[in-house]
């Protein structure tokens, strides 16, 4: 084998701080567009946040319209509404994104399926979809997160719910990254503490599966055709994770409890967006894979802080609760990687084996209120073998763990999992 000797980088223009989203009229105004759409949630669009942005933008000359119906954590359904809903009122020049990890998602689709034929199906990965790779290129658009957590803003990303098949998985493509990501902090104080906190272990996960992931140049030498936005753990990937993991250590706790302490907002906001940068180059592996059929698979749990309209596990939260045991079973891929990890998120001890970085999760996941386990949010050992069927479903992402990952592993895992604590 040819080792590969390769990796890449990719990100979107980023404009951060505080009245970061007062600008973006001008900012797309030098795009040269005149019809935009906005596009957020019913809970987002009553901070007031959205109609503010859109004034913003109408004041520059610019026609905009406000979609507000995007499905929290959305779905082959919801997605289907929303692009009906622009292809019915466009040709739109521009979108922008004002919400969580599920407006922008949701503008990726809408744009990928406004300027590209054929169906939501076709491009969504494979066995799922037909992983079919746009052949047009997408319009401008601006992605404002209003959460601390998904990256999403800078990632290539469109994470969604296949309702008939009960799985969820993505479109992933270069050309679905937002062409401006706009960070601004002030936007994400209104976030109720549960989704803080659930969010707030969507940025971790991504910082530490990134950080542990195997490394680019383990892999066989590929092609350019080849390459994908994922390349594996590599030096530009790892510096964005430790700054995201000593970031949290000060702040997550305090952005939970203490939800008006705007440094904290701050440096949360900060965190995601560059741990965003970090797994959006590297990828992610075991805690996402056991994510998508926990969240996938809910029967009854509704979390403090979401809609309360159907059960649901949220992403950050549904990541975060194999993470201790996936951490566990990783640790003997990199010990030095994960105790780094550990003492970067917990500076003041001094840290030693496999149970370092699990009791360091473990404590943080009590402080912050996650439940205790996939017990918690409604699963027992009965159900372990089924979630390990939707966890080796998602070979994309296991494929960047740093051992290799055997269906009895995953059982080890999930049924470690159960209660934590
Ligand atoms: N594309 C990617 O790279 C990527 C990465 C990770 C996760 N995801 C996906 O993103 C989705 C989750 O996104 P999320 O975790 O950012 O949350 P979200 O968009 O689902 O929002 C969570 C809840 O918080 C509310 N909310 C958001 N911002 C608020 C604010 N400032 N004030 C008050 N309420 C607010 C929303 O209305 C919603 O009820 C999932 O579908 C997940 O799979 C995508
Ligand atoms: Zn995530």
């Amino acid at each position: 084998m040819t080792a590969e000797s390769v990796f890449t980088y990719g990100a979107p223009a980023l404009k951060f701080g505080s009245g970061a989203s007062d600008e973006i009229g001008y900012d797309l105004s030098q795009y040269g567009v005149r019809r935009v759409l906005l596009i957020t949630d019913a809970d987002v669009a009553a901070t007031g946040h959205p109609a503010r942005v859109a004034e913003q933008i109408a004041s520059y000359g610019m026609e905009v319209q406000v979609f507000d119906d995007v499905h929290i954590e959305p779905t082959d359904a919801s997605l289907e509404t929303a692009i009906a809903y622009a292809n019915g009122t466009g040709p739109w020049d521009a979108f922008v994104a004002v919400g969580g990890g599920s407006a922008i998602d949701t503008a990726k689709a809408v744009n990928l399926l406004h300027t590209n034929p054929g169906e939501l199906m076709d491009y969504i990965n494979a066995p799922v979809g037909k992983a079919r790779a746009p052949q047009n290129p997408l319009k401008p658009f601006v992605a404002v997160p209003t959460t601390t957590g998904t990256g999403s803003e800078s990632t290539t990303i469109c994470v969604l719910d296949v309702l008939a098949q009960k799985v969820k998985t993505g479109i992933s493509h270069p050309r679905l990254r937002p062409t401006l990501a706009v960070v601004d902090p002030a936007l994400t104080l209104s976030q109720p503490s549960g989704v803080t906190a659930a969010c707030g272990m969507d940025i971790l996960c991504h910082a530490l599966e990134s950080y542990t992931a195997r490394s680019y140049d383990s892999y066989p030498r590929k092609t350019p055709e080849q390459r994908v936005p994922y390349c594996g753990a590599n030096p530009i990937g790892d510096m964005w994770s430790e700054k995201a993991m000593t970031l949290l250590a000060t702040a997550f706790r305090q952005a939970v409890h203490h939800g008006d302490d705007v440094g904290a907002r701050e440096q949360m906001a900060l965190a995601a967006t560059f741990a965003g940068m970090g797994f959006g180059n590297a990828g992610v592996h075991i805690p996402h894979a056991n994510a998508y059929p926990i969240a996938g698979r809910v029967r009854d749990f509704r979390p403090t802080g979401y809609p309360d309209d159907e059960p649901m596990v949220p992403h950050g939260m549904a990541v975060s609760l194999t993470a201790p045991e996936a951490f566990r079973w990783t640790f003997e891929a990199s010990p030095e990687r994960h105790l780094r990890a550990a003492s970067l998120l917990a500076p003041d001890h001094a840290y030693d084996g496999p149970d370092a970085l699990p009791n360091v999760l473990a404590d943080l996941m009590r402080d912050i209120g996650i439940p205790n386990g996939i017990g918690a949010v409604g699963y027992g050992e009965s159900d372990v073998d089924d979630l390990v069927e939707g966890t080796m479903k998602q070979q994309r992402l296991l494929a960047t763990a740093p051992r290799e990952v055997r269906p009895e592993d995953v059982a080890q895992i999930l049924t470690r999992s159960l209660e934590l604590w």
